[in-house]
């Protein structure tokens, strides 16, 4: 029983490196934004997820006997999609030098089909992340059912979500991702952040949902 409670059955969450330095990302997002924003909150969701993932394990072993199930699990929900979907957004990013060109195979194929146009369709992405109502995410996710590719926004880390929508461009719009930079001017930095996407990351997710709907 002692082996039995010493084991590990649950996997600890890693804070993943950055893919550029700190500072790779001026003028559009300072360096200082990046240093709390990775350093401090991503930082912060990877531990509070790992002493949650402690503490569920203690209730599955027994040897936790005093807690609250339901505050476990929301806390988990909460910093884990803290840490998923800052990992996306991470990659989902790139010096501008790498970032000019706009989406082209697939991703470029289905914005214009779908949207009509880049411009177009950045219109409604502008559009959509400017009316979020206070602190959450903006993506673009495919639907493994029928191909669509949707704009959305979720709300916090988790509300407002639909299941098995792959994600695959992101937005943080949390007041920490911009806040130091742009004070209340929010939309100036959803114009900023559009100057960094990562668009070959894009077309590697994209065609990365693709190929598990076809399974
Ligand atoms: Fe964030």
């Amino acid at each position: 029983m002692a082996d039995e409670i010493s084991k590990e059955l649950f996997k600890k969450y890693e804070l993943p490196r950055l893919p550029y330095n700190l500072d790779a990302l001026e003028p559009y997002i300072s360096k200082d934004i990046m240093d709390v924003h990775y350093n401090g909150h991503h930082k912060g969701y990877v531990t509070t997820t790992n002493k949650l993932v402690d503490r569920f394990e203690g209730v599955v072993k027994g040897s936790t006997t005093s807690y609250d199930i339901q505050g476990i699990i929301r806390g988990m929900v909460f910093n884990l999609n803290g840490h998923k979907l800052h990992s996306l957004y991470w990659n989902n990013m790139a010096p501008e030098s790498k970032s000019e060109g706009g989406p082209g195979g697939i991703a470029g194929d289905m914005i214009n089909k779908q949207y009509g146009s880049l411009d177009r369709f950045k219109q409604i992405l502008f559009e959509t992340a400017n009316s979020l109502p206070g602190t959450g995410w903006t993506t673009l996710n495919y639907d493994v059912e029928n191909g669509n590719l949707q704009l959305m926004t979720y709300e916090n880390h988790f509300m407002n979500q639909i299941a098995e929508l792959p994600i695959v461009l992101i937005l943080d719009e949390f007041e920490h991702a911009y806040y130091l930079q742009y004070k209340n001017k929010r939309a100036d930095y959803v114009d900023a952040w559009w100057k960094l996407i990562n668009w070959d990351d894009v077309e590697k997710r994209l065609r990365k949902a693709i190929n598990r709907a076809e399974k």
